[in-house]
């Protein structure tokens, strides 16, 4: 690896200082910029940056120049929520949902998580690891620098560790920071359909110390949902993945609020992800549990499932207001969100959870990068910091990127001090 020096930027945005791992309630709206900047990297990490003419010392000939030519320079998008393995899309429930039934409704006649699931099991292990790389090249292109990949459509343990297996290789293969997440607990499988103490039994004595033998993964998921797993079933799966090492990051509040939320910071979950159906409550608990400071906890919004589903959107002002450090991430999966992209999760963010623009990229960097535990690497243009950018087309402020919707504003992706 070389060095690198990006000049003639319009702004670095995200100059957050060192040290800082994320950004809580007010201090969402505070995203440092350096206007006309520079910044130098080797190795790929950030070296140096600052205003105006780089230091000659930096114009190297054994330098990588890139010229900004007056773009943005972001931090690159962080993504700690997807499901980016899988077989198959599933656009037939899509027109199912225009017809007029609901995602539970279709997952009672046998689609759903269970549809997928059949159709990984039975698809070879390189044919899935091209497809979700094919997928992870597309999102690298749209900014993505960090991704969170769960398991979940597996659903046995041959399938589970399949899919882990694919996301470990994938690590190797790819540029970006990947993450691991087991997420057996997504639904019961049919084998199991009587006898879900026995998948939950699974799960605890097989899987997860199986997971945690090979190194599979960094995380343990649990769809804790009316008609998918209970507040109890989901406890016990994140008190099995504490002993074996595996931080909690789960699905709750994406239908119902039936106490998830509580459960899963007595038991230490580092994210709570969706949170579409929201009680007073549950926020409460969720501002009390981050001003406690016992562990941090990032609640994390996917507003392009909401989208997608035509559900409702997670309260984001309110949980601002109660002085939470929110994140955003995609939920790429072929169910409910078949997009990994970023940049509309960003727009939506502020086009429907009304989140400032600023608010929303540090939500889907630094915020989105500490939810997977990579904010010492990632989520800001900081000294020491990986040297993972997006550098913008020419564009008139920050504010145009979210709204200018759907417009590829991408000059440049850079991830580790290499240009994509
Ligand atoms: O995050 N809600 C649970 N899991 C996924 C959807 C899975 C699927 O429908 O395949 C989600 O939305
Ligand atoms: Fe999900």
């Amino acid at each position: 690896m070389g060095k690198l020096l990006i000049k003639n930027a319009k702004v670095l945005v995200g100059t957050h200082p060192v040290g800082v791992t994320h950004v809580a309630g007010e201090a969402m709206g505070v995203l440092p910029q350096l206007e006309n900047g520079w910044l130098y990297a080797e190795d790929g990490r950030i070296v140096e940056l600052g205003a105006g003419v780089p230091p000659a010392t930096y114009n190297e000939t054994s330098t990588v120049i890139v010229d900004a030519a007056g773009g943005y320079v972001l931090p690159g998008w962080c993504d700690p929520h997807t499901h980016t393995v899988f077989a198959a899309s599933r656009e037939g429930e899509f027109v199912d949902r225009i017809n007029g039934l609901s995602y539970q409704e279709i997952a009672a006649k046998g689609g759903g998580i269970i549809n997928s699931a059949m159709r990984l099991r039975a698809m070879p292990e390189d044919e899935l690891y091209n497809l979700a790389k094919a997928r992870l090249e597309t999102m690298m292109r749209q900014g993505s620098v960090a991704v969170e990949i769960k398991s979940g459509y597996g659903l046995d343990v041959d399938s589970e560790l399949k899919m882990l297996r694919i996301v470990k290789r994938l690590k190797a293969a790819l540029p970006l920071q990947i993450k691991a997440t087991l997420l057996a607990a997504h639904a019961i499988p049919p084998e199991f359909k009587e006898n879900r103490t026995g998948y939950l039994d699974l799960i605890v004595n097989t899987i997860i110390p199986k997971v945690a033998k090979e190194g599979l993964a960094e995380f343990v998921d649990c769809f804790c949902e009316t008609n998918y797993f209970t507040v109890p079933e989901m406890e016990r799966v994140l008190a099995a993945g504490a002993e074996h090492g595996l931080v909690g990051k789960v699905h709750v509040n994406q239908f119902t609020s039936i106490g998830g939320i509580q459960a899963a910071l007595m038991r230490g979950a580092q994210s709570v992800d969706h949170l579409e159906v929201m009680e007073p409550a549950d926020i409460t608990a969720l501002a009390e549990a981050h001003a406690a400071q016992v562990h941090p906890i990032y609640p994390t919004l996917l507003p392009s499932c909401s989208f997608f589903l035509r559900i409702p959107y997670g309260p984001a002002r309110e949980m601002i207001n109660a002085g939470l450090p929110v994140a955003l991430a995609t939920d790429f999966n072929p169910g409910t969100t078949p997009s990994g992209n970023m940049n509309l999760v960003v727009s939506l963010a502020c086009i429907q959870l009304r989140m400032l623009p600023e608010e929303a990229i540090n939500a889907a960097t630094l915020n989105a990068a500490a939810a997977m535990s990579l904010s010492g690497e990632l989520g800001s243009i900081t000294v020491g910091k990986r040297a993972s950018f997006i550098i913008t087309k020419p564009v008139p402020s920050l504010a145009y990127l979210p709204y200018a919707f759907g417009n590829d504003h991408i000059h440049n992706v850079i991830i580790d001090g290499n240009v994509i």
